[in-house]
């Protein structure tokens, strides 16, 4: 195992992007910004230095951050914001994982811009798949011609949704189909007959995305940082946070095949049917060839999608076992719901909010981990319902009584190393959904997903508990519902929420205390020195 060291300078550039210069806030001038290369077994120090106005914090996602919270990121949630000026260092050791994952800044919408990938190259530098000739990562974002966080904050004047982004991008950049963007298109150039290793993450703030490439299939391998049975697929489908690592050989006639990413939105509100194209470019063909376009899936082929979720399975081996915990000490039924609050500032007198279980989060005003950890009373309560006040029929008529939600800072308490098993239920409060969960701190099992309303009593028997996909991000489908199993062996205050920017600003999102009380290694470590204060 290596040190690796990092210094992320936050600092403003001016990019230009269909035809618009603005400043954005980046890391070191980079737009996305750079990857982060790990080890398996490496200690990593990534020293963040704010020199731009906003405040800003960081978050590795997908790293478990075994009792080391102090290195998770979200602002107020296991830190305070690293202020103009001011230095944190990220120090944390990566243990049991490899693959791909990815950063980006958890704060306000800064994310839009602040992120880049994680690669954590296996301790053996050997795969559970045919080793590729080379790898490669493609980032999907958005781009808006608007200063972002003006627009959120216009938006939340009017109680309403900022507006929608102007391009999707892949490695930043949206492609061919935008203006002034012919010299903005990522080309991925290939050697025919060779095997490549692509790392795909979505970094979008509030599109789930289908992807695909001209003319050639894609073999799954892993997803969040976790191996899978490999599968063959023309088109991904990837939410907000999900990483997905495919093989793709270049074995069709020497060309340029356009890639293509595009929101899969099911749900007709205001439909986004921008798609943002890269090249996959055989070595030796000249720029002038015309590229083959690729057959996106139409924007709500929601068969798409649950066809290709089924299709995802741990590996499962002996190497990779799947530890899906079997006994579940702890059952959790969490609606999810869109709602509206008065809001007495807002232009129609209402505001939109977000919940679970009929309560959307309020921010704290400083970390809850350090709350927790000192012992601060007064920042949060542990009284998170462990299911909604009153059952009603969930994906069926809305229930008005529900539009309001109650607020506060609410938490759950988990008992360390106990065994969860958490359904998260979409509801039809306002609308239907599907919303992309993450949880901080953990992996988990996917062990069964449905449309409709979660049947207690015959849902379960249908959970595969054998070899179910492991990770840190899953997609609750539209009017239907997922239920997810960990252990909560890591100690700490771990967020989760919904990773669609929108919805987490809104209140779609949580967090458990994991307590422990006893031995060291069920605590929390110690906080660094230079941990930011509020
Ligand atoms: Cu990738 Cu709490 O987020």
């Amino acid at each position: 195992a290596a040190l690796k060291k990092y210094q992320f300078d936050v600092v403003v550039k001016n990019v230009s992007r269909l035809c618009h210069a603005k400043p954005i806030v980046t890391i070191n001038g980079m737009f996305p910004g750079p990857t982060v290369y790990i080890t398996e077994g490496d200690n990593v120090i990534i020293n963040v230095t704010n020199y731009a106005q906003y405040n800003m914090s960081i978050h590795w996602h997908g790293l478990k951050q075994f009792r080391n919270g102090w290195a998770d990121g979200p602002a107020y949630i296991t830190q305070c914001p690293i202020q103009n000026g001011q230095s944190y260092a990220y120090n944390f050791t990566v243990t049991g994982q490899r693959g791909t994952l990815w950063w980006h800044a958890h704060i306000l919408w800064l994310r839009a811009t602040v992120y880049g990938a994680i690669v954590i190259m296996p301790k053996d530098r050997t795969f559970p798949f045919p080793q590729p000739y080379q790898e490669a990562n493609l980032v999907l974002g958005e781009w808006w011609n608007e200063d972002v966080e003006e627009a959120v904050k216009q938006g939340n004047k009017l109680g309403l949704p900022p507006t929608m982004s102007d391009a999707h991008t892949i490695n930043g950049k949206p492609g061919p189909l935008f203006p002034c963007s012919d010299k903005h298109t990522y080309a991925l150039e290939v050697e025919s007959g060779k095997t490549y290793l692509l790392r795909i993450i979505n970094a979008a703030l509030n599109d789930e995305l289908f992807f695909t490439i001209a003319g050639h299939n894609m073999t799954v391998v892993e997803i969040d940082a976790v191996y899978v049975k490999p599968f063959t697929t023309n088109t991904l489908i990837i939410a907000p946070g999900q990483t997905t690592n495919v093989l793709v050989s270049a074995d069709r006639s020497p060309g340029r095949y356009f890639i293509g990413a595009r929101a899969f939105m099911d749900v007709p509100i205001a439909v986004d049917n921008k798609t943002a194209m890269a090249i996959l470019q055989y070595k030796g063909v000249p720029n002038t060839v015309i590229p083959i376009s690729p057959k996106l899936p139409a924007h709500n082929n929601t068969e798409l999608v649950t066809s290709y979720t089924k299709n995802l399975k741990s590996l499962n081996t002996a190497k990779f076992p799947a530890n899906v915990p079997l006994t579940i000490d702890r059952k959790l039924f969490y609606t999810i719901g869109l709602g509206q609050n008065a809001c007495p500032m807002c232009l129609n007198g209402t505001k939109l909010t977000a919940s679970l279980n009929n309560i959307s989060f309020v921010m704290p005003k400083m970390g809850l981990l350090q709350a927790h950890y000192y012992n601060i009373k007064g920042v949060f309560t542990t009284d998170f319902p462990d299911r909604p006040m009153k059952a009603f029929n969930y994906t069926g008529a809305p229930l008005s009584a529900n539009l309001r939600t109650n607020v506060g800072t609410r938490l759950s308490r988990v008992a360390f190393n106990s065994t969860v098993e958490l359904v998260l239920q979409d509801t039809n409060l306002l609308s239907v959904e599907s919303h992309p969960f993450h949880l901080h701190g953990y992996n988990f099992f996917v062990v069964g997903t449905g449309v409709g309303n979660f049947d207690e009593a015959k849902d379960p028997a249908k959970f595969n508990l054998v070899d179910p996909p492991e990770r840190n991000t899953v997609g609750v489908p539209t009017g239907g519902w997922t239920a997810i199993r960990f252990r909560a062996d890591n100690p700490g205050v771990w967020f989760m929420h919904c990773h669609l920017e929108l919805h987490t600003m809104w209140g779609l999102k949580m967090a458990f205390v994991v307590e422990n009380g006893k031995g060291p290694n069920e605590s929390v470590l110690s906080p660094p020195a230079d941990l930011p204060h509020c």
